[in-house]
């Protein structure tokens, strides 16, 4: 199975996602600002992916913290915190899992400080072992929606690679073809970063599930053409409302399905739901460099000088999405009244 990130004697061990699909290299984080940085320039990326990475990052930042007075601890713990919470603003993930490791500092109460890092490292492994048995369950409760023979379009990559094994949209994609229905899958190569095409294409290869690559722009022409019968995409962010934040041009995605009548579903953990945000609009957008657009493989393809506008991710409001896969079940609209439930079951 394919290992994104481990934590290791040595620091934290992160599979190297910018190099793939040339080069399978892993880099060790042996301080939490080299994790911090992976997920910056994202060696590591995908909301759980980052999520799980970010709770290795502040485990690996308190063993580092040589303070055995609690008040500057707390202080140190806090800027670590800090850093990682700055990293990527979109995939919610990232404070799910911040505020799961502030919880067990929390939880701990009195407490000597050796105990507390051996704690934060039980938690961070603890996030990537339920992140791996959350994405099965998701992967199980979607595999119903999908029959033998139907082409499913996906878009940018939500699998091993983005979670901490076996992926949630492509979770369902591996659970479909385990129970043995005969599906292919065309996957966008998803510009600027390319994750369809160097990700996702190599990760259903290695699985020998049957992909076909296609740039961005010919996902509405395969759609005329009834190449399509679902489209599954992963999530950064689901607001209570339902609403999606996920890798830009998810949006045009869903206004095409719903146009020619194909189901769009997402399928995210629970911990993709910001339980505190009702709108999509007011999900924050990380804006990336000018470089990912005006240059490829370090190339300069578009002229000096030229202004650049580059969101990496778009939000799908709920009224387009067909259905939620999470790891509690499936849900679908209207969302406020399930996604409330799923917050208290
Ligand atoms: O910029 P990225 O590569 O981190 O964007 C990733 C996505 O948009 C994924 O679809 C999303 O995080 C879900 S991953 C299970």
């Amino acid at each position: 199975m394919i290992e994104p990130i481990r934590w290791s004697k040595e620091g934290v061990r992160i599979l190297d996602q910018t190099l793939l699909p040339s080069r399978v290299e892993y880099v060790i984080c042996r301080d939490y600002h080299e994790v911090a940085d992976a997920i910056r320039t994202m060696k590591i990326r995908g909301a759980p992916a980052i999520g799980i990475a970010a709770a290795m990052g502040v485990a690996l930042g308190a063993k580092g913290i040589d303070e055995e007075d609690r008040d500057r601890f707390f202080h140190e713990f806090g800027r670590v915190c800090q850093e990682f919470l700055s990293t990527r603003p979109t995939a919610v993930n990232l404070a799910w899992a911040i505020n799961r490791m502030k919880a067990v500092i929390c939880k701990e109460g009195e407490f000597s400080l050796e105990c507390a890092r051996e704690s934060l490292l039980c938690e961070a492994l603890r996030i990537l072992d339920e992140d791996i048995r959350t994405n099965m369950l998701i992967g199980k409760h979607g595999e119903a929606l999908i029959s033998s023979g139907q082409r499913i379009l996906t878009h940018c990559n939500a699998g091993a690679l983005a979670t901490g094994g076996y992926g949630t949209a492509l979770g369902i994609i591996r659970a479909v073809w385990d129970a043995g229905k005969r599906i292919s899958v065309l996957a966008d190569e998803t510009r600027p970063a390319l994750q369809g095409a160097r990700l996702t294409a190599w990760e259903l290869i290695q699985d020998d599930i049957p992909v076909t690559l296609i740039t961005d722009n010919m996902a509405g022409e395969c759609m005329r053409r009834g190449m399509v019968d679902a489209v599954i995409v992963g999530a950064d962010r689901i607001t209570t409302r339902g609403d999606a934040a996920n890798k830009i041009g998810t949006y045009t995605l869903s206004v095409m399905a719903r146009t020619h009548n194909i189901p769009f579903y997402v399928a995210a953990p629970v911990s993709t739901i910001d339980f505190d945000l009702e709108l999509g609009d007011d999900i924050p957008i990380e804006e990336r460099g000018s470089e990912e657009i005006t240059h490829i493989n370090g190339k300069r393809i578009a002229p000096e000088g030229i202004g650049v506008f580059n969101p990496a991710f778009d939000v799908t409001p709920a009224r387009l999405i067909s259905a939620i896969i999470t790891e509690k079940g499936i849900i679908t609209p209207p969302y406020e009244d399930s996604i409330y439930k799923l917050k208290h079951s």
